[in-house]
């Protein structure tokens, strides 16, 4: 029997960290997050994951950066950031106030670099895990270390013998077999996947017949990209046993719910930020109810429910079925 007034527990555990509820912003989509955003609470965020840092200064690609397509937008930023340095010294002192653990998002041109920041990180004060963002369209050789398995294997391991708290691998779309690729990850050591970051796409103005981004190839992201990103999350769920963070269209509760059902612990909200910047806490909010229509209390207990195709289904974790 389904007792409404039963307290819903959110949290979710990466690793050894736990976060407090299962919605936080996909790097790169809600500013820079230094002093809070005014119009809501970030403290009621599941983590804060803010935008790609690399190691060096990038100023990014010429604009226009972004397009808004149907159903979603490509973005060609090109990892604009400040540094490492300047991240550690004026951000993450005002994030790691904010509450909830703190996720660096990084990126780095090589495997030397990559470990040379873990390192960095980890002897950090307010560093709670690091997100690998190996899965950057809009940068030369972005998507390297997340197409290639073995690349992705060893540089995982490396980072894991430098990096003591959690890791995270953001991991591409732009590949023939994210399951391979996620399962590499997760044998070199993460603790859990971010899936996915953007599609590789075009944008074109065929009367001056340019491309319309300044970078030429952007990302796409938004609604646009659901379907793809719960067939990746799905994958993915049935090849690791380490967590799945979903990203890729979630706007709503009703995509979150979706999200977790096919098998992600979390999710991440992006591209919804832009055309309606309160979606995650709606998100939270509305979680307890929809997990008290599949008859739960839990993240944990709705996490990979999906009914499988042509097979008899657990009766016990859905009612639908
Ligand atoms: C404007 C913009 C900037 C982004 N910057 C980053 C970034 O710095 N690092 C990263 O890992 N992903 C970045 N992403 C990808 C998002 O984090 C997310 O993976 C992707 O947009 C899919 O989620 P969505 O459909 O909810 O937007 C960016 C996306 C957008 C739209």
């Amino acid at each position: 029997m389904i007792e409404a007034n039963k307290e819903c527990d959110l949290s979710i555990r990466i690793g050894g960290l736990v976060l407090p509820n299962p919605v936080m912003f996909a790097s790169g989509t809600f500013g820079n997050i230094v002093d809070g955003y005014p119009i809501a609470n970030l403290s009621r965020l599941g983590a804060i994951v803010p935008k790609t840092v690399t190691f060096s200064p990038r100023i990014g690609n010429p604009p226009p950066r972004t397009v808004e397509t149907p159903a979603g937008m490509l973005n060609s930023i090109g990892l604009d950031n400040d540094g490492l340095m300047a991240f550690l010294e004026r951000r993450l002192p005002a994030l790691s106030t904010i509450g909830p653990p703190v996720i660096v998002s990084i990126a780095a041109k090589d495997e030397d670099e990559f470990v040379k920041m873990a390192e960095i990180l980890d002897a950090a004060q307010g560093v709670s895990a690091v997100e690998l963002n190996l899965s950057c369209p809009n940068v030369a050789g972005g998507i390297d270390f997340a197409s290639d398995p073995r690349k992705c294997h060893v540089l995982v391991a490396r980072v894991r013998q430098r990096f003591s708290r959690a890791i995270l691998a953001k991991l591409t779309p732009n590949t023939g077999d994210i399951a391979t690729i996620a399962r590499a990850a997760a044998d070199a050591g993460a603790d859990a996947i971010t899936a996915v970051n953007t599609l590789l796409g075009l944008a074109v103005d065929w009367r001056r017949r340019r491309s319309r981004l300044g970078g030429f190839f952007g990302g796409l992201s938004g609604p646009a990209i659901k379907p793809v990103a719960l067939r990746c999350v799905y994958q993915i769920a049935h090849a690791v046993d380490i967590p799945v963070i979903a990203a890729g269209g979630v706007t709503n509760v009703d995509d979150a719910m979706e999200f977790f059902v096919v098998g992600a612990s979390a999710i991440q909200v992006g591209t919804a930020s832009f055309f309606h910047p309160m979606a995650a806490w709606e998100i939270i909010d509305a979680l307890p109810s929809a997990l008290r229509e599949l008859g739960a209390y839990s993240i944990r207990e709705i996490v990979k429910t999906l009914c499988e195709p042509r097979k008899a289904c657990d009766l016990r974790k859905t009612r639908e079925c």
